[in-house]
């Protein structure tokens, strides 16, 4: 895992913002482009892993496409981004969709409007990664959930990935510029984040291999 710097707050939300709100509007047929794949195994990964009666909450929901996907599964579901422009996007879909069971917000993951114990389940996919703290994250997300309720995080391990995967981000980074903050994880390192914010690893898969995406499930203990 690479060293994070430690900005100011207001620093640190506006360069979050900035890569994210840049790349909003074509966010979405970069996914259908180039990472459709990785998609369809991530929800796949993740089927059956949400309960009817569940409230969901999506952390880094981006332009809603794990919110949009888990929605008809679950009593409902709030999805946050700390981008105003991908949250746009998100809500312009969900208007589309016709459900009725989802929220869209414009909150910062490190501290968000929620009671303790607000949610039976958060998931968090392909975020934790490009944030500046990817652990006050997971601790705050396992601050709103229930206990015994369930963080799911789909995370890109670009530590375990090997050289030609870390070529071909740069490749990436050339084309669409570059995330300010950026994690190369060890799958290790991230179950340690969520054993350090005090949760139990009740399940670890390897979704994808090159990069390696890692699902970790963590309970909170009741
Ligand atoms: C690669 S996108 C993933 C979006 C979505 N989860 C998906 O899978 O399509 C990463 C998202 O993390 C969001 N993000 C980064 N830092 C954040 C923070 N501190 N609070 C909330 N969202 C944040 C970005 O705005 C961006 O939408």
């Amino acid at each position: 895992m690479s060293a994070q710097p430690t900005p100011t707050d207001e620093r640190r939300k506006r360069d979050e913002v900035m890569f994210w709100s840049k790349v909003a509007p074509q966010y979405d047929d970069w996914v259908s482009a180039a990472f459709m794949e990785q998609y369809k195994a991530f929800k796949a990964g993740m089927e059956g892993l949400v309960d009817e009666n569940d409230l969901v909450l999506d952390i880094a929901t981006g332009t809603g496409n794990i919110a949009l996907h888990i929605a008809p599964k679950v009593s409902a579901i709030v999805g946050i981004d700390i981008s105003e422009d991908m949250i746009a996007v998100a809500e312009g879909k969900l208007e589309a969709s016709g459900l009725e069971n989802v929220t869209f917000l414009v909150e910062d993951a490190y501290n968000l409007p929620f009671a303790d114990g607000s949610f039976d389940r958060v998931v968090c996919v392909n975020a934790l990664q490009t944030m500046a703290r990817p652990l006050q994250a997971i601790k705050e997300g396992t601050r709103v959930l229930r206990d015994g309720g369930e963080f799911i995080s789909v995370t890109y391990a670009y530590g375990d990935s090997g050289a030609i995967e870390y070529l071909k981000l740069s490749r990436w980074v050339i084309k669409y510029g570059r995330p300010k903050y950026w994690s190369n994880f060890k799958t290790k390192d991230l179950r340690g984040l969520f054993e350090e914010a005090g949760l139990e690893i009740v399940g670890s898969k390897r979704l994808w291999d090159k990069p390696v995406v890692e699902m970790v499930r963590a309970r909170k203990p009741s």
